[in-house]
């Protein structure tokens, strides 16, 4: 019996989530342009009405050119198009949820390095790097794969970046934002700073937590004392041979200083060095690769159709190597939660109401998931309704055949058709509750 149960409420930074399940940050691909809001309200909201106590948007740039690691992602540098978010942020209200604001920039990882057709279409975009590339990621320069025309930061221009972290922060906080969430994991710029692969810089921040440290101080300046999360990676599925990454312990160093800091709660997650499957475990996504709806769509992303084919045999590598496996950060969680005193936020391959009670108390204060979200919108009505058992299990089955399409701008959804055959079965039934179930019965405030 765990000592912690889900629908517990937690509290991060003085804001009180109603209990213990979040969405976690999933690429909702609704852009900037006029439908934007209405189309990230619609992405969010069943979750929320669905019970989630924490619903985290999936990541926005906070730039306004450059930096998007994939097509559809939302900017977050204009002071009009984030006012008008208060109809997302209302809307998750109106449930009695809590929403936080993912914080992102590319980097290296940028569609202007990998993407053919978005480069071709922005000739003059730079990557903002940390260091020089690494020497590998100057190889698939050099093989065609990548494009680097790499920009590195100079120390005022890091300050500047951190600065504008901050004021997306003060504008998503102006608009009805609960949390702020920083892309600290996942290959994006901010990774880039933690990891000893990309950070090679000879001035203060060659220690790249005090990159997370400056963005904080930005945070506190501009926005406020509004609750801060941060996701942060250990390299530990790095293949062998690549040189220094982050272990264990520098993830459990890094959590325990941002802990002492100015940050309310964590999420460990382990990946590799690379924007790879290991932070999408599950197997090769057979069906989507082989959709003519997508041909094109590849052929254009990756610099023609045999390249396109090269990057599907990767994929199929990848999928291989970093096969799927239940609740897959929980150890990494756990070591981190035993030396941090704020909440920990376990996610990556939770799938079952028993394994998420085993996983609170143990390896984490909140439990989140994402693809699932994609094949079950109202979830949460599931996991926390009265007819929950250690068995209830998700629909979803971590084939990633919603995630590869989206290379071509194609929207996240779930694309196999018996999972969704399977949801569909589950909703005539009435497993998902309607939103005067959870509405305030169940909710506490979110903002204690
Ligand atoms: C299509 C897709 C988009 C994602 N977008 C984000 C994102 O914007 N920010 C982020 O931190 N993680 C992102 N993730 C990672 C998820 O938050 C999560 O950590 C990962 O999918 C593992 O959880 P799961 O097994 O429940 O899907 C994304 C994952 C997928 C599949
Ligand atoms: S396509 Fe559907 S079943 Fe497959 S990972 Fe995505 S949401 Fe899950």
């Amino acid at each position: 019996m765990a000592s912690i149960r889900l629908d517990d409420p937690v509290e991060i930074g003085g804001l009180t989530l109603r209990n213990r399940l979040y969405r976690a940050p999933l690429l909702e691909c609704a852009g900037n342009g006029d439908g934007a809001p209405a189309r990230l309200a619609a992405e969010l909201e069943p979750a929320a009405q669905a019970g989630a106590g924490l619903v985290c948007q999936g990541a926005t740039i906070v730039s306004e050119t450059g930096g998007c690691a994939a097509p559809g992602m939302t900017r977050v540098a204009d002071d009009e198009f984030v006012e008008s978010l208060k109809l997302v942020t209302d809307r998750i209200h109106d449930s009695d949820a809590a929403i936080a604001i993912q914080l992102e920039h590319g980097g290296l990882r940028s569609m202007e390095t990998w993407h053919a057709g978005y480069r071709r279409d922005h000739p003059n975009l730079q990557q903002l790097a940390v260091s020089r590339p690494p020497r590998l990621l100057r190889l698939l320069d050099a093989l065609g794969f990548l494009d680097y025309d790499a920009h590195v930061l100079t120390t005022e221009e890091v300050y500047e970046l951190a600065a504008d972290f901050g004021r997306s922060a003060a504008l998503a906080v102006d608009a009805g934002y609960d949390v702020v969430h920083i892309a600290g994991a996942n290959m994006g710029i901010v990774h880039q700073f933690l990891s000893p692969f990309y950070n090679r810089r000879d001035d203060e921040f060659g220690d790249g937590v005090r990159f997370l440290e400056v963005v904080a101080d930005e945070i506190r300046a501009q926005a406020g004392d509004v609750p801060l999360m941060t996701k942060i990676p250990a390299e530990t599925a790095a293949p062998p041979g690549l040189g220094p990454h982050l272990t264990v312990d520098d993830a459990v160093d890094i959590c325990h200083r941002l802990a002492d800091g100015d940050y309310d709660a964590l999420v460990p997650v382990s990946g590799s060095v690379f924007w790879d499957a290991s932070i999408v475990r599950g197997s090769f996504p057979a069906d989507a690769w082989n959709d003519d709806r997508y041909r094109d769509g590849y052929a254009d992303a990756f610099g023609g159709p045999l390249r396109a084919r090269l990057v599907e045999l990767g994929n199929r590598v990848e999928s291989m190597w970093y096969e799927f496996e239940p609740a897959w950060n929980a150890e990494l969680c756990r070591r981190v939660r035993d030396a941090v005193s704020v909440p920990v936020f376990c996610e990556g391959g939770i799938r079952e109401r028993g394994q998420i009670d085993a996983l609170l108390g143990e390896s984490a204060d909140a439990v989140g998931m994402a693809r699932p979200f994609y094949a079950e919108p109202e979830l949460p009505a599931r996991l926390l309704g009265t007819d929950v058992s250690d068995d209830t299990r998700v629909v979803c089955e971590s084939c990633n055949n919603c995630a590869v399409p989206q290379v071509t701008g194609a929207p996240g959804v779930c694309r196999t058709s018996s999972v969704l055959r399977r949801a569909g079965t589950l909703k005539k039934e009435g497993a998902y509750a309607d939103e005067t179930e959870f509405g305030g019965e169940r909710g506490n405030d979110p903002v204690g």
